[in-house]
């Protein structure tokens, strides 16, 4: 059986509740009837509202940007999965490397994170990927394996049932430079491999790995052309309702 492609939106630190309406109206309309592959958007927590009200009844599912383990608490700041569920959000972003870069989230948060999503029933959109010091020392392959099995651990096969993990190579993300279809390909070849060790064969052949790094329309089919790539995270050009659309559409 062929992997149905996910396509997902990371609005990162963008839009107003306004500005998430406006998307929609243009958006939906472009997408319509398209059910080829799963589009899901993650707006900021802010817009998820203005987001799940304007996507009602269409194709287009609604996820967080990050989520928290414990299900409620003294955590300024934090969302926990029950307050996601509440809303009706279904999918949440787990470990995206801003997040491990900027914000002090290490391996051992991501995978209680990763469980409290699973837990739940949110579909969690695992991030692992090497900054560039990593791939210029050959450490690429080292650090993929080591964050997934750092992200996996002690999580059932059974339990890991909706995960979907995003290959993001950190010097791709938001400087234009795309890791080329065939390198992406190999790192999620490596991902898979890891996967199957983890979590058995049959789980790792049905598991989604998405490209996240500089994706557009313009190099969009190319990379959605790779049997390893089963989809993509989309940041700035998912901003706008026509560029994302097309990626949608590659
Ligand atoms: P860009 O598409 O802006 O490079 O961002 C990728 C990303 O970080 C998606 O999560």
């Amino acid at each position: 059986m062929p992997r149905t492609k996910l396509i997902a939106a990371n609005w990162k630190m963008y839009k107003t509740p306004d500005h998430t309406r406006a998307f929609f109206r243009d958006f939906l309309p472009q997408v319509s009837g398209h059910t080829r592959d799963e589009i899901v958007v993650c707006p900021p927590y802010l817009d998820l509202t203005a987001a799940l009200d304007a996507a009602k009844g269409s194709n287009v599912a609604i996820g967080a940007q990050n989520v928290h383990w414990k299900d409620e608490g003294a955590f300024t700041g934090e969302i926990s999965a029950p307050m996601l569920l509440t809303l009706n959000v279904t999918h949440a972003i787990v470990g995206h490397s801003e997040r491990r870069q900027y914000f002090g989230e290490t391996d051992d948060t991501v995978n209680l994170r990763l469980k409290a999503a699973l837990e739940a029933g949110l579909t969690p959109i695992c991030c692992v990927g090497e900054v560039l010091e990593e791939r210029e020392a050959g450490l690429t392959d080292d650090v993929l394996r080591r964050q997934c099995v750092r992200a996996f651990h002690a999580i059932s096969a059974k339990k890991a049932a909706r995960l979907v993990v995003a290959y993001e190579p950190v010097w791709a993300i938001g400087t234009g430079k795309t890791a080329t279809p065939e390198l992406a390909a190999e790192a999620h070849a490596v991902i898979r491999k890891e996967a199957t060790e983890i979590f058995g064969e049959e789980f790792a052949s049905n598991l989604r790995i998405l490209y996240g790094g500089s994706v557009k329309p313009e190099n969009a089919s190319a990379l959605m052309a790779q049997e390893e790539i089963d989809g993509a995270l989309v940041g700035g050009a998912s901003l706008d309702p026509k560029s994302f659309a097309a990626i949608v559409k590659y």
